[in-house]
């Protein structure tokens, strides 16, 4: 397949094993820009107008491999722009019984399991193939997770559709089968900063979620299985309001997770399961940059880079201090595999994992 106009290979770095890792740099019919490396499917960086036109890269991340192999990142692993598989978020105690079988994974954050393990989706090669249809033009990434790969059942085959199309949309589609039973919940874990990567702190940008309740956490961030109001809360994000309006209030919640650190339970009440939901709004009055997310997932990760503490320089040359990037990570809830009354996250043999999320970039 030819490479079509509107993307361009590049090399990108060297694998420590010496596979060549290559970036595309798609470019739609409006200047929109976007840069996605074929390892760990990660967005390297994303360029949209703000409300005088003017260029800026919304994402964290670097402007080569190495900075996604470095051992700095590697050890605080904030996961910048990844592709995030098998199982998105936490698992209790690495932990889940499938068919009367128990499952054992890496306990890679404190006591439990997070966003696939040692060695998760967001740190493999991925096969690439740039095309460009009716809708726009991307990147079609397929993986194939062997059967035991990080401790989970059956050989799974993962397809990701990146596409970035004329209305300034950035579409995933995601895909998966089985060869046996096994949890899959895939998401996108970019951080974005309105104002711009390396711009300083995320707390002025408006958030909207499009949810009357989200799952609450214990002590290491697992959900303790209520499904709780957001009604009186600094949870509720059901009209815009300013991050760090009440990120720093006196509540249980955010004590524990040190900031936003949660699922939210996306009100679907009239939409099929295949339908896309407006989940989210963030907008930032400085810039007048707009995001929203949509999607067919039942939840969606507020996560306001509370971990982040300055030690990583991103591409730009800045470093990224405490909450200067969000991901909004489009999921099915945390620790399904070991919550029954949670919407399930098992895929069955002969069943297809299908998933679809849009980002659409506006001004105001
Ligand atoms: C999680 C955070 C975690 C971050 C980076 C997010 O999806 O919710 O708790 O620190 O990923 O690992």
């Amino acid at each position: 397949m030819n490479t079509p106009d509107s993307v361009e290979r590049s090399a990108f770095g060297t694998l420590p094993d010496g596979r060549r890792v290559d970036l595309y740099r798609i470019v739609n019919g409006n200047g929109v820009e976007m840069e996605v490396t074929n390892y760990g499917g990660i967005i390297t960086s994303l360029k949209t107008p703000d409300a005088q036109g003017r260029l800026d890269d919304i994402v964290l991340g670097f402007g080569s491999l190495d900075g996604y192999l470095s051992d700095a990142y590697r050890q605080s692993n904030p996961y910048f722009g990844a592709l995030i598989g098998r199982y998105g978020n936490r698992i209790a105690g690495g932990t889940f019984e499938l068919n009367g079988k128990t499952y054992d994974l890496a306990k890679n954050d404190g006591p439990n399991h997070l966003h696939g393990g040692d060695k998760g989706f967001n740190r493999v090669l991925w096969n690439a193939t740039p095309f460009e249809n009716d809708s726009g033009s991307g990147l079609m990434l397929t993986y194939t997770s062997a059967d035991g790969e990080e401790g989970y059942p059956g050989k799974l085959d993962v397809e990701v559709t990146y596409t970035l199309t004329d209305n300034n949309e950035l579409a995933i589609d995601y895909k998966a089968t089985t060869t046996r039973a096994t949890p899959v919940n895939l998401t996108q874990h970019s951080y974005f900063n309105l104002g711009g990567e390396g711009s300083g702190d995320i707390l002025d940008h408006q958030v909207m979620i499009n949810a009357d309740e989200f799952t609450p956490i214990n002590e290491t961030l697992i959900p303790t299985g209520e499904i709780k109001s957001v009604k009186g809360t600094p949870f509720d994000f059901t009209k815009a309001t300013a991050i760090g309006e009440r990120i720093n209030d006196d509540n249980q919640q955010l004590v524990r997770a040190r900031g936003y650190d949660h699922n939210f339970v996306i009100d679907r009440a009239s939409a099929t399961d295949d339908t896309l939901v407006l989940a989210a709004r963030v907008s930032d009055p400085e810039s007048g940059r707009v995001m929203e997310v949509a999607t067919t997932e039942p939840g969606i990760q507020f996560y306001s880079g509370n971990f982040l503490d300055g030690t990583l320089t991103g591409k730009g040359g800045n470093a990224y201090g405490h909450r200067s990037g969000l991901a909004l990570e489009t999921q099915h809830y945390p620790d399904s595999p070991n919550q029954a009354d949670f919407p399930s996250t098992i895929l069955k043999p002969g069943d297809t994992y299908q998933s679809r999320t849009v980002y659409t970039f506006s001004t105001e």
